[in-house]
């Protein structure tokens, strides 16, 4: 999924800054995040968007019922939760758009305006319902019956709360024309809508037929939002202008060659619960523009508490740094990204988690690092020996590394990030089975099996650089120490090693082994 330009352009959703981020959006952001690193190590110009969804009348709501103004609101929540949000769980992001600047309000003017002038838009009478939880139009197939408070009344399904009724005189998009289109695409492009249900999903969604949308809110009701260029007394319908923010962060209207250089995104990461607007609206605003559509949109599932979406609203959000504050960033990337199959739900829970850190990242990887650096130490003087001719289990797992770090390339080509790591992780447990069996600190009882020797910690040192290269997308830290203690900068920078090259084996020249600290400490719980 990599154009010819050499450049990968990913995206997340733009959050909602009614309140502070919790693990589900940071789950959409790690994992874009692991996706933009991993094809930036194989020299691609990987250009990673995050940004922020600020109008519309949620947010506008919330702001008053806190007695602030929208942007007052808006600015302290993005500059307070969700920029700082980046650092806690180590975002290496190039751009973060906020919907209410002006590179984004004055290019999607531009953006409608030509649909405007190009037929794609009228006026017509609205009346339906909407909620404001979700910012959607719902049909009275989107409803359920209430439950508590609400017994008796049909609510959101997402949000279990009823239903606004709205009777405005808005315009529409004329969405309805797109409906042959899209299917051809989803037809001729297998990959665009991933995983294999989303795509089901949206294809028998499509296939129902679809409305024209309206795409404007009268200012009689609410203001918070950007005008109709040609109509001042109408507000841009958020979703219209919040999905736009994918073109206008990267120059769409102001410049042209960084435009043309990223666009069409290679991927697009979003929740399974906004799937529709990204795979029916998105592609559908696209075509009527004549730009060309993504690559692929992935609609990843659900982090659940309780067996529902966690949520906010429902008061089940958990705060990203109440797990990063122990367990560190690197382990909360790794959890997330292993634990839970990237496009299926998953439960989380503290047990999991640290059964994991202690069993995969402590004992497996960190352990395993740990050893053989202090074996270099103490065996060769902290200098990686030279191999000499390799035995059997030496070239099993020469062959181990190479299909690890192939088939976990190859995964990222499909988005299956967890497939990655799971291959990756293949290399993980052969190494520290090879080390077993091999049992260096028995050879060097003997001076006899000094070669030997030499040769089981080339290899094994051999096959943690080529993890370290692996991981580094998923623990950047970790990986960033473990680089440094184990080739002394003599392969260049972290940075600069290829991923795709990983596998190859021969790529360390005996270099001086350095110190390394735990890797992934022991973590005291809390009634110790
Ligand atoms: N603002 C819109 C998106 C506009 S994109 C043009 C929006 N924002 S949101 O803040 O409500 O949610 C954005 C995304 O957060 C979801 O699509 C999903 O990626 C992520 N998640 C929110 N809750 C989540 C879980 N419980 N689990 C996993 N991801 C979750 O929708």
């Amino acid at each position: 999924m990599t154009s010819e330009k050499n450049s990968f352009y990913i995206t997340t959703p733009i959050f909602y800054v009614n309140d502070a981020p919790h693990i589900g959006h940071a789950y959409t952001e790690v994992a874009a995040d692991v996706l933009a690193r991993w094809h930036r190590a194989r020299g691609e110009d990987s250009f990673l968007l995050l940004g922020t969804d600020e109008h519309g009348e949620k947010i506008l709501r919330t702001a008053t019922a806190n007695n602030s103004t929208a942007q007052a609101w808006t600015d302290r929540l993005v500059h307070d939760a969700w920029l700082p949000l980046l650092e806690t769980i180590d975002i290496d992001n190039q751009d973060f758009i906020r919907t209410t600047e002006d590179r984004h309000k004055s290019n999607v003017q531009r953006f409608i305006q030509k649909l405007y002038d190009d037929g794609f838009i009228y006026q017509g009478a609205f009346k339906g319902a909407y909620c404001v939880g979700c910012e959607e139009y719902k049909n009275k197939s989107d409803l359920v019956a209430g439950t508590g408070d609400y017994q008796g009344q049909e609510v959101c399904a997402i949000h279990s709360k009823p239903v606004e009724e709205l009777e405005e005189n808005n315009y529409f998009f004329r969405l309805s024309q797109f409906q042959q289109p899209l299917l051809d695409h989803y037809k001729q492009n297998p990959d665009f809508i991933s995983p294999e249900s989303a795509r089901n999903e949206v294809v028998s969604f499509v296939s129902r037929g679809l409305d024209d949308l309206s795409i404007s809110r009268s200012k009689e009701k609410f203001d918070w939002g950007i005008d109709i260029p040609w109509d001042n007394s109408h507000i841009t319908y958020v979703w219209f202008d919040a999905l736009l923010n994918y073109v206008t962060a990267i120059g769409y209207g102001e410049d042209e060659a960084k435009f043309r250089k990223y666009w069409p995104a290679n991927v697009q990461v979003v929740g399974k619960d906004i799937l529709r607007f990204h795979a029916v609206i998105w592609p559908a605003m696209l075509m009527a523009a004549g730009l060309p559509l993504p690559g692929q949109i992935f609609g990843h599932g659900w982090l659940l508490v309780g067996g529902e979406k966690m949520s906010k609203s429902k008061l089940t959000g958990i705060a990203p740094n109440q797990i990063t504050d122990g367990f560190g960033s690197d382990a909360f990337r790794y959890y997330f990204m292993k634990a839970v199959n990237f496009g299926q739900d998953g439960s989380f829970s503290w047990e999991d988690l640290s059964a994991r850190y202690q069993a995969e990242l402590a004992n497996g990887f960190g352990n395993l690092a740990s050893r053989t650096i202090a074996m270099v130490k103490r065996y060769f003087d902290g200098v990686i020996p030279s191999a000499g001719e390799y035995s059997a289990s030496d070239k099993k797992l020469i062959a181990v590394a190479a299909s690890a770090s192939s088939k976990a390339n190859e995964a990222i080509d499909r988005t299956a990030i967890t497939e990655a790591i799971i291959s990756v992780w293949t290399l993980v447990d052969e190494l520290n089975n090879y080390i077993t069996t091999e049992e260096p600190w028995v050879l060097a009882k003997d001076e006899s099996n000094r070669d030997r020797l030499a040769t089981v910690l080339y290899c094994a040192s051999e096959g943690l650089r080529a993890l370290t290269v692996l991981l580094s997308p998923v623990m950047p830290k970790a990986t960033a120490k473990l680089w440094a203690a184990l080739t002394a900068g003599t392969l260049g920078d972290l940075a600069e090693q290829n991923i795709s090259e990983a596998g190859s084996w021969g790529q360390l020249a005996n270099p001086t082994v350095g110190d390394l600290d735990a890797l992934f400490p022991r973590i005291e719980s809390k009634d110790e």
